[in-house]
């Protein structure tokens, strides 16, 4: 121990290159190895996203985050709503073993029923198409070499980004390796319904390491994209609820009073203000009681989440900046690294 004293002037002392160059003349070689692994370790653990970190694929695969910049920029200009699809199927890979891109696997004689028939995920989950476009891109720059869970983070990074007109605007960090085990019953467990009140929803946030604030600040994604009737009809519409008359009456003009999964089931714009963009119209939307989910009216049920969406809906700039940091976080909820994941060659399956 008393040898590691040459590491003082590198580390405490801003030392000269004199000084150092002395200082390692001084040291014993395999001291000396033995050094460069504890700086190497202090390097690995310095990222503060660790074990992901930012630019992951720098070195591995440096086009990475442009390729899928650039399907994402494709795909949301043919169609807003692969933007939200992107969002939301984060959140459902995330809180369900992790984001593994677990979400994405496809029923297989082994694994009959994986994650995406759950009822949280069939038939509402959308976007395993646009997944699937991304990784033959990266495929052919830099095979086997990006994990599927990284694809759906740049995915809904990019798609905040561009539906926000650059308002929401991060660097996600990277290195996830993808999962091998998928089952219909986790979806049910992790992933409330909208029919929850708010000690459910914090519940469920919670337990995945997310506080109260991150479940107001990411239920603001409910500001772009679409729901199917059969989301809100039954508990939020055809029940009392405080829900504003001018959207109940629009909405009973769009969906059939009894809209069922999978049955007649047609789609309305969650946001009816600004449907396509990625702004802080929903905690306007929550205030006036013009959304549609029991779960959306729900963060007015507590004096703490009322003022945040308070907050969210009258400070310029103050939800945008918040978003980037939550999603930051929900995209390293249990991530797998090294022997617990492998790099998929196709999303939809696991590797032999
Ligand atoms: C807090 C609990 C949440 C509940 C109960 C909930 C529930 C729902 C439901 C029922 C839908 C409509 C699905 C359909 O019928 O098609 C939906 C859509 C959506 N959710 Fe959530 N959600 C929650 C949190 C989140 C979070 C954390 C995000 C992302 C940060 C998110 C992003 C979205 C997006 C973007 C859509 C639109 C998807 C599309 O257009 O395909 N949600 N959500």
């Amino acid at each position: 121990h008393f040898s590691l004293l040459f590491l003082y002037p590198i580390l405490v002392k801003q030392a000269s290159f004199e000084e150092i160059e002395m200082a390692v003349v001084a040291a014993k070689p395999h001291i000396l190895v033995a050094c460069a692994l504890l700086l190497l370790t202090v390097r690995c653990q310095a990222s503060p996203f660790w074990p992901l970190e930012i630019g992951y694929y720098h070195d591995k695969c440096p086009q990475a985050e442009a390729v899928v910049k650039g399907v994402m920029e494709k795909a949301i200009s043919q169609n807003p709503g692969n933007g939200a699809a992107m969002i939301r199927m984060l959140f459902h890979d995330c809180f369900v073993e992790g984001c593994d891109a677990s979400v994405l696997l496809d029923p297989t004689p082994f694994s009959p029923t994986p994650e995406k028939l759950s009822p949280p995920n069939d038939p509402t989950l959308r976007g395993f198409e646009l997944i699937d476009a991304i990784k033959d891109a990266l495929e052919v720059a830099c095979p086997g070499v990006v994990s599927c869970a990284d694809i759906v983070a740049f995915a809904a990074r990019d798609a905040s980004c561009i539906l926000s007109r650059g308002k929401v605007n991060f660097q996600m960090p990277s290195g996830r390796r993808d999962g091998t085990f998928s089952n219909a019953s986790e979806p049910l467990k992790f992933l409330a319904p909208p029919t929850s009140n708010l000690s459910d929803l914090v519940a469920s946030f919670v337990i995945k390491g997310l506080n109260t604030e991150d479940l107001v600040v990411l239920s603001g994604a409910h500001t772009i994209g679409r729901s199917h009737c059969s989301s809100f009809v039954s508990d939020h519409l055809n029940t009392p609820s405080d829900i504003n008359g001018g959207l109940a009456a629009f909405l009973r003009g769009q969906c059939p009073a009894d809209a069922t999964p999978g049955g007649k089931d047609p789609t309305v714009m969650q946001d009816v203000v600004t449907s396509n963009k990625l702004d802080r119209q929903y905690y306007k939307n929550v205030l006036s009681r013009t959304v549609l989910f029991t779960s959306d009216a729900a963060l007015m049920t507590s004096a703490e989440t009322a003022r945040m969406v308070v907050e969210n809906a009258k400070i310029p700039g103050w939800w945008e900046d918040k978003f980037e940091k939550a999603m930051v976080k929900m995209a390293g909820i249990e991530v797998k690294t090294g022997y617990q994941g492998q790099i998929r060659k196709k999303c939809r399956a696991i590797n032999h």
